[in-house]
C-alpha cells in the first residue's frame, strides 16, 4: 500500500533499517521504517488517511511516526541530500538520497533497504554489502568516523553482536579502540549512556554485553567506579536465569530489567559510590533513591526469608514479608538466593497469593458498625493472614472472624 501511494504522489518509498535486517536474519521485528525521497511528513499523513490513523510528525527532522487504529506504529523519515553534511568526503552529488540515507547509519547490517514502489516491489537496496555482512555474520561499520560521531554506536554494535551471536569486524573493533582512546565516552551524557544501558538490559545476553563493555574498558569509561567482578558477574549471571524462569510464568506484570541489573552491577558499593553512578547516568533523583531502598529492602527480604524458613512459620508471614517488595526486588531477592525454597515460595507467591482477594471489604465492617479508620486496615490485615493461612477461606468464615 505505501509503494502505490507513494508512486501516486511521484516519491519513492522504501522500508528500511532493523525491519530489512530482521527479515533476512528470519527474526521478528514489528517496527516498520520507511524513508522516501520526498516529503516524508507529508508522506505519513498521505499513508494515515489512507490506512486508518494519525501523524505525529517533527519538523526539524522532517520525520513522522503514523500511528494506525490497531497501535503498531510506522516511522517515516525523509531521504534528502542537503540535509547531510559528511566530513568523509564522498562526492555527495553522485549519491541518491537513499544512499546518502543509509550511508550516515550505524553498520552494514542496518543500511538496507527494499523498494516499495510497484514498479520495483520487493527490490532489494544493498549499495554496502549488508547481505555479504549478515552471511558472515559480522557487524561492520559504513565508514571510519562512525564511532566519533556518535561514540554510542560502540554500545549498539556490542549489542547487536551478541544479540545475533555475530562478531565485530576487524576495522571496527580497530575503530572503536581508537574511539576509547580518543576519550570518546566520557564526553557523552548520562541520559544516552543509560539509554543504550537500558536497551542491553533488555538483550537476552545483556550480561554478555556488560562483559563486552568490561573488555572494550567502557565501563569504567563510563564511571571509573563501574566494574564487573567475578562475584558480581555471578550475580549477573543469576539474574539472567531468573528472567528466563519469571518469563515461563507468562504473568502480565513485565520487570524493569535496568533496576535488576543496576542493583547487580552495584551489589557490594557503598551507597555513595552507587550515588555517584547514578549522577552519572543522569537517573533522576526518584530512579536513585528507588534503586538505593530496593537493594535496603532485597537484604532485609533475604534475612528474614531464611528466619521465617527456619521458623517454618506461615503462608501469610511470607505473603507479607515480599509484598513488601516491587517485582525488580523480588526477582533480585531471588537472584542473590536462587534455590529450590525461594523459587517455589515466589512462585506460589506471584502466581496464587498475590492474586488472592477477601471476600471481605471495608464496606462490611461498615455494616457492622465500625467507625472508619486505622482499625480496618488492622482488622483487613489480620483477615487476609486467616485466608492465607487456611483458617478463613470463605466469606462468612472472614465476616464472624471480623465480628471477634
Ligand atoms: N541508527 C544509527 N545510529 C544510532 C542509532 C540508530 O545509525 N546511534 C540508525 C540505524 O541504522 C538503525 C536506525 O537508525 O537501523 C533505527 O534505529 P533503532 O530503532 O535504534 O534500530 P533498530 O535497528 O530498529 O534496532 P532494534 O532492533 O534494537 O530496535
Amino acid at each position: 500500500r505505501a509503494g502505490e501511494l507513494a508512486r501516486d504522489v511521484g516519491m519513492e518509498a522504501y522500508a528500511v533499517g532493523g525491519f530489512i535486517r530482521d527479515i533476512l536474519l528470519n527474526t521478528p521485528n514489528s517496527d516498520l521504517d520507511l524513508v522516501v525521497e520526498g516529503d516524508g511528513i507529508a508522506f505519513a499523513r498521505t499513508l494515515a488517511q489512507s490506512m486508518g490513523g494519525r501523524v505525529r510528525a517533527h519538523h526539524k527532522f522532517r520525520t513522522a511516526v503514523v500511528i494506525l487504529e490497531n497501535g503498531q506504529r510506522i516511522d517515516v523519515a525523509t531521504a534528502r541530500l542537503e540535509y547531510y553534511e559528511y566530513p568523509a568526503a564522498l562526492p555527495t552529488v553522485e549519491l541518491s538520497s537513499i544512499k546518502m540515507d543509509l550511508y550516515r547509519r550505524d553498520f552494514t547490517i542496518n543500511a538496507l533497504a527494499v523498494q516499495l514502489n510497484p514498479a520495483n516491489f520487493g527490490k532489494l537496496v544493498d549499495f554496502f554489502g549488508a547481505q555479504r555482512d549478515i552471511k558472515n555474520r559480522v557487524v561492520r561499520v559504513l565508514h571510519s568516523l562512525s564511532f566519533v560521531e556518535d561514540p554510542t554506536r560502540i554500545l549498539r554494535a556490542i549489542r547487536f553482536a551478541k544479540r545475533y551471536n555475530f562478531r565485530i569486524g576487524g576495522q571496527t573493533d580497530r575503530l572503536i579502540r581508537n574511539a576509547m582512546q580518543l576519550d570518546m565516552i566520557p564526553k557523552l551524557s548520562g541520559s544516552r549512556i543509560f539509554h543504550e544501558l537500558n536497551l542491553i538490559f533488555e538483550e537476552e545476553h545483556a550480561v554478555d554485553c556488560l562483559r563486552q563493555m568490561r573488555d572494550y574498558r567502557l565501563l569504567e569509561a563510563i564511571h571509573p567506579l563501574l566494574t564487573l567482578t567475578p562475584a558480581q558477574e555471578n550475580l549477573l549471571e543469576e539474574i539472567e536465569k531468573v528472567r528466563d524462569w519469571y518469563r515461563l510464568l507468562y504473568l502480565d506484570e513485565k520487570p524493569r530489567n535496568w533496576m535488576i541489573y543496576l542493583l547487580a552491577v552495584f551489589n557490594g558499593m557503598p551507597e555513595e559510590d552507587i550515588l555517584s553512578v547514578c549522577t552519572r547516568l543522569n537517573l533522576t533523583k526518584r530512579q536513585s533513591s528507588d534503586i538505593l531502598t530496593l537493594r535496603t529492602q532485597t537484604n532485609e527480604t533475604v534475612y528474614r526469608f531464611k528466619m521465617w524458613r527456619h521458623r517454618g512459620g506461615p503462608v501469610s508471614e511470607l505473603f507479607f514479608m515480599l509484598e513488601m517488595l516491587p517485582l525488580e526486588g523480588l526477582l533480585f531477592f531471588m537472584s542473590r538466593y536462587n534455590q529450590e525454597e525461594v523459587r517455589k515460595s515466589l512462585s506460589m507467591y506471584l502466581t496464587q497469593l498475590k492474586g488472592m482477594e477477601l471476600d471481605v471489604s471495608g464496606r462490611d465492617l461498615k455494616g457492622m458498625g465500625l467507625e472508619p479508620g486505622p482499625l480496618y486496615g488492622e482488622i483487613l490485615r489480620k483477615l487476609r493472614a486467616a485466608m492465607l493461612d487456611g483458617q478463613a477461606t470463605c466469606r462468612d468464615d472472614q465476616l464472624a472472624l471480623a465480628r471477634r
